[in-house]
């Protein structure tokens, strides 16, 4: 059994003041709920207030980015140990968006992926085709290739937690989401990849759908047996959209 796991990617938005003006008001919305696992990702100069704010809460905090690594002359860098003192769970790896304006590719994604581990972090590794690549009827091609080297030298052992996140990059921030039949082809098809990599252990790691989920498209795309959750920008920002999303039952 997959717990659904439904996380925010805040991106560049949010100062401090602002995050604790969300929590307060998200804390009373979702407490007592512990059939989803909830996940906010501000931005690093947020964590800490954040964590603060959901200690002894049913929200964990995530980060957006992490360097791979520990310490040294890498200015404007993170490490997976700073986040993890900061109280981080889960840290998001190989967003499109990091891909496409950041220089990411499948090699720093699998450095990151290992950093996450040994810092403890649980790792949700972003994965998706361009709309070029849908288009050439090559989804299969990209998200073979993003999984195969993204992850590769994983193993069920040490490295079973791991989260994707299934986001096309046509769907982000764009409004235009993937249909339930076309996300769900995609998770098959990610699940399939990830069997190769962790065998039987495949089946209990989670794959979220990202992109334009919104409180009036999120039962649908839940109700497809391989979306376990999903990681949601725009619609994560305000706290009664994200209660709904959270609570999509
Ligand atoms: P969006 O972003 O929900 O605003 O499309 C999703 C993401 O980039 O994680």
């Amino acid at each position: 059994m997959r717990k659904p796991i439904m996380a925010g990617n805040w991106k560049l938005n949010k100062t401090p003041n602002e995050t604790i003006v969300f929590v307060e008001e998200i804390k009373p919305l979702l407490a007592g709920l512990n059939d989803v696992e909830i996940v906010i990702c501000p931005p690093f100069t947020s964590i800490n207030v954040a964590t603060y704010l959901t200690k002894n809460t049913n929200i964990k905090i995530g980060a957006q980015n992490l360097f791979w690594e520990k310490s040294g002359a890498f200015t404007g860098e993170v490490s997976g140990d700073m986040l993890k003192e900061l109280g981080c769970e889960y840290v998001i790896v190989g967003h499109s968006e990091r891909r496409q304006y950041f220089g990411e590719t499948d090699q720093t994604v699998n450095k990151k992926v290992f950093a996450a581990f040994a810092a403890s972090l649980t790792p949700i590794v972003c994965v998706g085709e361009t709309l070029q690549e849908r288009e050439a009827d090559k989804v299969e091609q990209a998200l073979s290739a993003q999984i195969r080297e993204g992850l590769q030298g994983l193993n069920a052992k040490d490295h079973g937690k791991i989260v994707i996140a299934y986001e096309p990059v046509w769907a982000i921030g764009t409004g235009r989401t993937a249909t339930p039949a076309q996300a769900s082809e995609a998770h098959g098809l990610i699940r399939g990849l990830l069997g190769e990599i962790f065998g039987e252990a495949a089946q209990s790691i989670r794959i979220q759908y990202g992109g334009s989920v919104k409180p009036d498209n999120v039962k649908e795309l839940m109700a497809q047996s391989d979306i376990d959750g999903a990681l949601i920008g725009g619609a994560a920002l305000k706290a009664d959209s994200f209660e709904k999303l959270v609570k999509y039952k």
